[in-house]
């Protein structure tokens, strides 16, 4: 009688905590009023040496969330046999964690083992766009760090070859809209992208077509021109948007005009629904901010972790 009790007890405490951390605005108001502004001056600080990263943390806030929710694992170092997701495949574009240990460092000397590496991660994604001209939000807080962080599992994040019905599967697993899916790709008016990124487009598209059709001549003859078939400079590629630091909607303007690198982007004009939405934040920058904003909130309350680590890159 006792086990079974004791069973059910067990049972029930795992179905509450599987709904996941309840978050809210407030949540650090009594044990860590400073964090916040502990976490923008660490991204302040890091933007005035590289201009590269807010589009960095952004990037990888996005990456966190996809892979066991919004938990810090992609913060986690690899440790023996364990090969971490920041030592996956599509890690190219990850950089800028020291950002992260930096506003960590600031925060633990302020209230130690109180303020997650997920939220973190969530704050100063949401400072990289404030600070790169973007619209500001308050962000739900109260995530907890996940303790599993592996290098098969980036295989789960969409790739830029994929197609609308691929992104909509890989977005709908999350509970995230066609919306939500055009108004995240906005994203891609901060930062760069590496050649391998875009290549199936410029080379050997398919067996007719060297050069994907639905890409803008000019445009597609100018990224060859960076990114050869048999490229040997290890950093080549392209920036988003000529704006590339700066939060705007010039890439669904680009968009329209068919001057996207993924075939991911361009996927967006495949559908009526989605190639409207592209229409309406390429012609409205509050439509697409208000937009962005609420799913954000979204995307970053897919939680998923049990701790608070003390240090982001290993477990407690
Ligand atoms: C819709 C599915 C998405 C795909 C297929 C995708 C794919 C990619 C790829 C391939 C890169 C370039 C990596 C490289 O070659 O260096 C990239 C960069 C980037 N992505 Fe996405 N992405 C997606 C969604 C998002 C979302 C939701 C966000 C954030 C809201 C985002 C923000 C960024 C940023 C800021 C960069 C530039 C990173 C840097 O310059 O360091 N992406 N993305
Ligand atoms: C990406 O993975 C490689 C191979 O595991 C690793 O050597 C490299 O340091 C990783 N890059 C980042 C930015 O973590
Ligand atoms: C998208 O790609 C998948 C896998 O290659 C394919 O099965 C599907 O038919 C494609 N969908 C569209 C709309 O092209
Ligand atoms: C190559 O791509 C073009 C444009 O998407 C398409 O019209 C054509 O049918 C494709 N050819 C083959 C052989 O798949």
């Amino acid at each position: 009688m006792a086990a079974i009790v004791a069973l059910l007890f067990v049972a029930v405490i795992f179905s509450v905590s599987s709904l996941g951390n309840a978050l809210s605005s407030n949540y650090y108001d009594q044990t860590c009023p400073q964090a916040e502004s502990a976490i923008t001056n660490a991204v302040k600080k890091g933007m005035m040496n590289d201009r590269t990263v807010p589009a960095a943390l952004l990037r990888m806030h996005f990456h966190d969330c996809f892979i066991r929710g919004c938990d810090g694992s992609v913060l986690l170092k690899s440790v023996g046999k364990n090969k971490a997701e920041k030592d996956g495949p599509p890690n190219i574009s990850l950089h800028a964690f020291y950002v992260i240990d930096n506003a960590k460092k600031a925060i633990e000397a302020l209230c130690p083992g109180v303020v997650s590496c997920a939220d973190i991660l969530a704050l100063a994604a949401r400072d990289a766009v404030t600070l790169s001209g973007g619209p500001t939000w308050d962000v739900p807080k109260g995530r907890k760090d996940g303790r599993i962080s592996k290098a098969s599992e980036t295989r789960q994040l969409p790739a830029p070859t994929f197609n609308i019905s691929q992104l909509q599967q890989s977005f709908s697993q999350r509970g995230l809209s066609m919306e939500d899916l055009v108004a995240l790709s906005g994203g891609h008016t901060l930062g760069f992208s590496h050649c391998s990124s875009f290549q199936n487009r410029i080379h050997n598209f398919n067996t007719t077509q060297d050069v994907d059709p639905s890409m803008h001549p000019s445009f597609a003859a100018s990224l060859k021109n960076v990114c050869p078939a048999h490229n040997k400079v290890k950093n080549a590629g392209a920036t988003m948007d000529p704006s590339s630091t700066t939060f705007d909607n010039t890439y669904y303007k680009l968009l329209l005009q068919e001057k996207s690198l993924f075939s991911s982007d361009q996927a967006l004009l495949s559908t009526p629904n989605t190639k409207g939405l592209v229409s309406k934040f390429a012609s409205s920058q509050e439509a697409f901010t208000k937009a962005f904003v609420k799913s954000m909130i979204k995307m970053s309350s897919l939680t998923g972790g049990q701790e608070v680590r003390l240090d982001c890159r290993v477990v407690r």
